[in-house]
């Protein structure tokens, strides 16, 4: 009897698309031959992770063999007294990612909906889509996200709203004064998910503090990463700040080691590190400030991004993202993130930026 797939897998499993990530230097050289090439394409930080975080790891290797702490509780404890809010308040997750996991896992099935943008991060929809649940996708409106539209579409089916700020791909925020109006105008069996995982890069004074909401709206939930300003991607750390009742529902689905001594360790000392912090946002401001001067020479139309990305229009050059790789420069191709005619170009040090700057000067001719 032939082995069939089709009658084992679940229906909302059958179609889902498989996530893929940007290119990598390796892949880039296999497939096309292109060698040597700098990624600036997974908004990772160019600096690297804290000496501190690497020294901790190195402490820390010789007791793999030991499980972890399951409740993350030194980690919890440090974020607690930074972010001034109750260790209680706080899950660790291995990424973000694995927040919006443990979001769709505790309260999502079918005949369920969530509200978020289009386009966003991927993560949230693939999450819903797995437990059966339906997305509700609102088109961004001169490339943020449509606080009044994303409000009319929340009703009776919704559980939750997912609001990214800044949002990928495009690296605009929701404001203050947004915020609030979607607090106090969701309907009070919604929860509101904030994914802030771009937050430590936001230099707009008129960023909302949404931890400065949580005492009075038990359904707002917050995520963040140790992948981007902390330079700890490849480990895999996140954390969640919610009520407790959201707290309880989420710690019922999260596997019980769900972030490894390593990234624990990491995390402590990524943490603690301030001057890693403060230099890596530096070098992320000086590389903003330049790119944006290259690609006005160069006569590429950007988005002013509050993150560690920038969005670029590919003007006269439909095939921008295949122009960047032939010198080179591996970018994301706006396709493959809901923004077709860009390319999401990552903030680099200033060696990955000369190599950006020069390809976009070869492929305009100089600018
Ligand atoms: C908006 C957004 N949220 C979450 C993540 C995932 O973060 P993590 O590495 O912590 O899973 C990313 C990664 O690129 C992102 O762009």
């Amino acid at each position: 009897m032939d082995f069939d797939i089709d009658r084992l897998i679940r229906e909302e499993v059958k179609d889902l698309p498989i996530y893929n990530p940007g290119k990598s230097p390796e892949e880039v050289a296999r497939e096309l031959g292109v060698f040597g090439c700098v990624k600036m394409a997974s908004n990772e930080n160019p600096l690297g992770p804290s000496p501190r975080a690497m020294e901790a790891v190195r402490e820390e290797l010789p007791s793999a063999h030991i499980y972890p702490d399951g409740n993350s509780i030194e980690l919890r404890e440090a974020l607690s007294r930074k972010l001034g809010v109750a260790a209680e308040n706080i899950v660790v997750s291995h990424g973000a990612d694995e927040a919006f996991d443990l979001m769709a896992f505790a309260f999502l099935g079918p005949g369920d909906e969530i509200v978020v943008g289009d386009p966003t991060f991927t993560s949230y929809e693939l999450a819903a889509l797995t437990m059966g649940a339906a997305v509700v996708k609102v088109p961004l409106r001169d490339y943020r996200q449509d606080i009044p539209a994303m409000l009319a579409a929340a009703g009776e089916r919704t559980k939750y709203v997912v609001l990214c700020t800044p949002i990928n791909p495009t690296g605009t925020t929701v404001s203050r004064h947004e915020l609030e109006e979607m607090l106090e105008s969701l309907p009070p069996n919604v929860l509101l998910v904030l994914d802030e995982a771009y937050v430590e890069y936001v230099t707009d004074p008129d960023h909302p503090d949404a931890l400065a909401y949580l005492a009075g709206q038990p359904r707002l939930v917050v995520a963040r990463t140790f992948s981007k300003v902390y330079g700890l991607a490849g480990l895999r750390v996140g954390y969640v700040i919610t009520s407790l009742p959201v707290r309880d529902a989420l710690e019922k689905v999260k596997l019980p080691f769900n972030v490894n001594r390593l990234g624990q360790v990491a995390a402590l000392a990524a943490l603690d590190d301030e001057e890693h912090v403060a230099r890596s946002r530096e070098l992320n401001e000086r590389g903003k400030e330049r790119l944006y001067r290259v690609l006005e020479e160069t006569g590429f139309a950007y988005i002013p991004t509050q993150a560690n990305f920038i969005l670029v229009n590919n003007g006269a050059y439909p095939d921008l993202f295949e122009r960047l790789i032939a010198n080179c420069v591996i970018v994301r191709a706006g396709e493959a993130i809901g923004v077709p005619g860009h390319v999401r170009i990552t903030i680099g040090d200033d060696a990955q930026n000369d190599m950006l700057e020069r390809a976009l000067r070869a492929i305009t001719g100089g600018g």
